[in-house]
């Protein structure tokens, strides 16, 4: 069997993530560690607190990866390594890790974008998509239209020009007072609330392509609780009623969904796919789910919805980009440039 092992990292934001991927698709053994209980009493991640956790657990769940796995470090054949987009501590954690260990053991790395992990995601999933798809990409830090008609064939057709989207619902869920990550929270309370209560703006609905703007969508929510609560200036301890805050909350929800439904159709219509393939934390939302498949049904498009575990941040889907680059590229094994960590 001429199968190659790959051992991948992730640790671009509050995720650590270990995992071996063969290169003919099989995940071996993998281990996650999420920080969010860290950075919960913070609201919102601390980047050097971040970086310092990746530290700490990288090598016990590097362990558990292998005795899951049943191999030993000496089967691997390459290392697969977030290289970016993140914050940049917590990648470099991740990066000297990997680039020591691979020094260490004399082994190739692979240097994987962190979006093409995303990308990738989907395919190991129980029902995965056929190549060409078009991919909705909604977590923390992006949002994301892209075609992938296969490996390494990506285009960005359009991506937010401020805020993420689930940027967007953790701020706003922080606005009226519900607790770090505020996008589930948000979408919780949403569901008692009244959609049509509060006319928020689609911001870039119409604007013909496939950008999104959501800040000032968030804005508009600010102004509308500051009028709720009576207040001149936003404050923490703005009081709005719980019914209030329920109708902002599903408004809210509403403005979004309706934005993301709205493009994602149009790119999947344009790049002529008949799969579309949701990614990232956003992609738990209910409504959003909701929405699309009702939209994409009438069209004839079908759309995925991978396990959430896959799509939220995990060391699974970088080995498996590593693992599928070294499949298609096997020339990678030769490689020996440790020299990326002394580049800025
Ligand atoms: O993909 P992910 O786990 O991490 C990043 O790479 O960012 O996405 C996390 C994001 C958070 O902003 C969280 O609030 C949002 O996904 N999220 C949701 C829901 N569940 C998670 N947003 C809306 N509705 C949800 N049900
Ligand atoms: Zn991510």
């Amino acid at each position: 069997n001429s199968s190659k092992i790959v051992l991948g990292f992730e640790s671009s934001c509050d995720e650590t993530g270990v995992a071996l991927c063969t290169t003919d698709g099989r995940i071996l053994g993998q281990a996650l560690y999420s920080q969010i209980a860290m950075h919960k009493d913070y609201g919102g991640v601390v980047p050097e607190l971040a970086s310092r956790d990746h530290i700490r657990r990288l090598i016990p769940l590097m362990d558990e990866t292998f005795a899951q796995a049943g191999i030993t470090m000496k089967q691997v054949d390459a290392i697969a390594v977030t290289t970016g987009p993140g914050l940049p501590g917590a990648l470099m954690a991740g990066c000297a890790f990997a680039y020591s260990l691979a020094m260490g053991l004399n082994l190739p790395v692979i240097p994987v974008h962190h979006l093409e992990g995303h990308l990738l995601s989907p395919l190991l999933s129980a029902n995965p998509p056929a190549f060409p798809f078009t991919a909705l990409l909604v977590s923390g830090g992006h949002t994301q239209l892209m075609g992938v008609e296969g490996l390494g064939k990506y285009t960005l057709l359009g991506e937010t020009l401020d805020d993420a989207a689930g940027e967007a619902f953790d701020k706003t869920a922080k606005m009226i007072g519900l607790p770090y990550p505020g996008g589930p929270a948000l979408s919780k309370l949403a569901e008692i609330g009244n959609p049509e209560r509060f006319k928020l703006p689609r911001p870039m609905l119409h604007s013909g392509d496939y950008m999104f703007s959501f800040s000032g969508l968030k804005t508009a929510v600010l102004t509308t609780a500051m009028k709720l609560a009576g207040v001149g200036q936003p404050s923490e301890t703005m009081v709005i009623s719980d019914t209030d805050k329920a109708d902002l909350a599903a408004s809210f929800q509403a403005a979004i969904v309706e934005t993301l439904v709205k493009k994602a159709l149009a790119a999947c219509m344009h790049l002529d796919h008949k799969r579309l393939v949701v990614a990232g934390g956003v992609g738990a939302n209910k409504l959003l789910r909701e929405q699309l498949v009702k939209a994409s049904g009438k069209r004839g498009i079908e759309v995925y919805f991978p396990e959430l575990s896959l799509c939220t941040d995990n060391g699974a889907m970088i080995a498996f980009a590593g693992a599928m680059q070294l499949a298609k590229n096997p020339a990678l094994l030769d490689a020996r440039d440790y020299g990326m960590l002394t580049r800025p």
